[in-house]
């Protein structure tokens, strides 16, 4: 197994829910690590460039309407497998799949208002980290 650093956000429908807290339970409890977190409110510049890859979907209008609703919190989340336990603790993109304890079963409302994103491979969470980081500020 390899240490692994992995990006994840805490989306406006958790924090408008006041759930930072309890999300970042369910990740600590599965045994990662929040090495790096801020609280922020994106602009739509930084949404539509963050989220890049999905500017030709249909949803990508109401994807960054919705990022920039209201904070979020960007975190760098550290442990063994980083990116593919973080993936097994949020839980399906569709919490009507999700399985019984993840993130998204316990907290999403929807499709879209899904509560957290998580990189979905070592060299992306490579990249969003760096979207949103300075390595100083990453604090084992
Ligand atoms: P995320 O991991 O943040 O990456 C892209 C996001 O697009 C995804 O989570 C979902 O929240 C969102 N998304 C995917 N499919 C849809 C959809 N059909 N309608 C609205 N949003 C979607």
């Amino acid at each position: 197994m390899a240490l692994e650093r992995t990006f994840s956000i805490i989306k406006p429908d958790a924090t408008e829910r006041n759930l930072t807290g309890k999300i970042n339970a369910v990740f600590e409890d599965a045994g990662l690590r929040i090495v790096a977190q801020k609280r922020i409110q994106l602009t739509q510049k930084e949404a539509e460039a963050f989220y890049g890859v999905h500017k030709e979907r249909p949803f990508f209008g109401e994807l960054v309407s919705f990022m920039i609703s209201g904070p979020v919190v960007v975190q760098v989340l550290e442990g063994e497998n980083a990116v593919a336990l973080h993936r097994d603790v949020m839980g399906a993109t569709n919490p009507a799949e999700a399985a019984e304890g993840t993130v998204r079963k316990l907290f999403a409302k929807s499709i879209g208002e899904n509560s957290v994103h998580g990189s979905d491979s070592l060299e992306n969470a490579e990249k969003e980290i760096k979207f949103f980081f300075a390595e100083k500020d990453i604090l084992p």
